[in-house]
């Protein structure tokens, strides 16, 4: 039985609020405060692990057809780490009520759910008890476990407002988030580190990284197999946050290669500088892919790896791109439908996609992570049918 819960011209949506007849696939949610109305954080848990990879392979399969022509037929791939799915998420915002009583927004609404345990959270975001206290005059508050060991919360204070904040373990990091990705450190280091194989990697303040813990190594491992990169050759890691593709293009493509890394984030630039300061064949440029290349008069490479966020690259950026005349693109997207309006795009410029894998970076949830290899083969046959933006979040439905 559902209830509908929002009509558009399109479509309704609905909650199901008794089961008549359960699936094969039907479990009972793990976590006490999923369900109809209930938290927004995940989505499936009422499917089994199984269910959930199968449903995003087909929502990958459904996005490529539609708006790409594209028929692919592979598996979404467990990322290690989280075999049950649960205790992997090594980022948690919490948003804070009125109250200072922190929880999670209900499904498709401002309204908050308090929790005072979230599952699918890392145990270590879990070990620092945010949920458990009380955060007058913020609203929210970011709990980050890193691979390296450290944890960190940080807050956002309410405008005006000052925040004090409960007594947490001494070795958690307090940071304030000043807006404008500016972060105020309160007490410990302003970084954390992530370990990926022998390296390390600062992430400071709120700056972007992977959430599952096995995610950097699998987008990584994936990016390098598919990219190929050469001794020599000159590669772009477009959305370059804090140099995790460039780390590894650079180390192939050698002393006698070249990386160049686009990224908007200042205080995420200046990490990646860190980070690679052993790799001087790697550059980094803070501004914004689309006229970054402009800018910093980038006319050809012969690899490129983009890892935008979900809104995807554009047809300005596809454009753009496509004049660099690379051998191969590499495309990193969290999101299927804008991957695939994209794909077509690259298609009509004699980009054909030549492999793409699925990964269940975010278990429990209807997120999927894909990445895409795109040679460049003008005299192959275009796979796009011709594109559109109408890319309306067909995973989230
Ligand atoms: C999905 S993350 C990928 C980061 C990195 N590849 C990684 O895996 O750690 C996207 C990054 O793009 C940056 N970003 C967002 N919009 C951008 C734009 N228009 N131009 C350049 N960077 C952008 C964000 O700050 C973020 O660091």
């Amino acid at each position: 039985m559902a209830e509908i819960t929002e009509e558009t011209t399109r479509f309704l949506r609905a909650d199901a609020v008794e089961i008549l007849e359960p699936s094969a696939d039907r479990v009972v949610p793990p976590c006490p405060f999923a369900g109809p109305g209930r938290c927004g954080g995940c989505d499936w848990q009422h499917a089994s692990l199984d269910a959930q990879r199968r449903l995003k392979a087909d929502v990958v399969a459904e996005q490529l057809k539609r708006l790409a022509g594209i028929d692919w037929k592979g598996t979404v791939e467990e990322v290690p780490g989280a075999p049950d799915g649960l205790g992997w998420r090594t980022r948690v915002q919490f948003a804070v009520n009125r109250d200072g009583v922190p929880g999670l927004r209900r499904h498709r609404s401002h309204d908050i759910e308090p929790i005072d345990a979230c599952l699918i959270a890392h145990a270590e975001v879990e070990n620092v008890g945010a949920e458990v206290m009380n955060w007058r005059h913020a609203s929210s508050v970011e709990v980050i476990a890193s691979s390296g060991g450290d944890q960190a919360v940080v807050v956002a204070p309410k405008p005006r407002r000052t925040v004090a904040v409960p007594d947490l373990d001494t070795s958690v990091a307090v940071f304030v988030d000043e807006g404008k990705g500016r972060t105020r450190v309160v007490h410990g280091r302003n970084h954390l580190t992530e370990r990926v194989g022998e390296r390390d990697f600062q992430v400071t303040g709120s700056g972007f990284w992977q959430v599952h813990p096995g995610s950097a190594a699998t987008l990584l491992g994936t990016v390098l197999e598919f990219a190929d990169p050469k001794p020599g050759e000159w590669a772009l890691d477009l959305y370059c946050g804090v140099g995790l593709f460039a780390a590894g293009l650079a180390e192939a493509v050698g002393p006698e290669g070249a990386v160049f890394g686009v990224e908007s984030e200042s205080v995420s630039v200046r990490d990646a500088e860190r980070n690679l300061r052993d790799l001087p064949q790697a550059r980094f440029a803070r501004g914004r892919v689309e006229n970054a290349l402009d800018h910093f008069d980038i006319e050809r490479a012969d690899l490129v790896v983009v890892d935008p966020p979900r809104a995807g690259l554009g047809r300005e950026v596809v454009n753009r791109l496509v004049t660099l005349q690379a051998g191969r693109i590499v495309y990193v997207s969290c999101d299927p439908a804008t991957l695939a309006r994209d794909l077509a795009w690259f298609g009509e410029q004699g980009y054909r996609l030549a492999d793409l894998r699925a990964f269940d970076g975010f278990p429990m949830t209807h997120h999927v992570e894909c990445v895409a290899l795109l040679i460049n083969d003008p005299d192959g046959v275009p796979t796009g049918e011709r594109a559109t933006d109408d890319v309306s979040q067909a995973g989230e439905d």
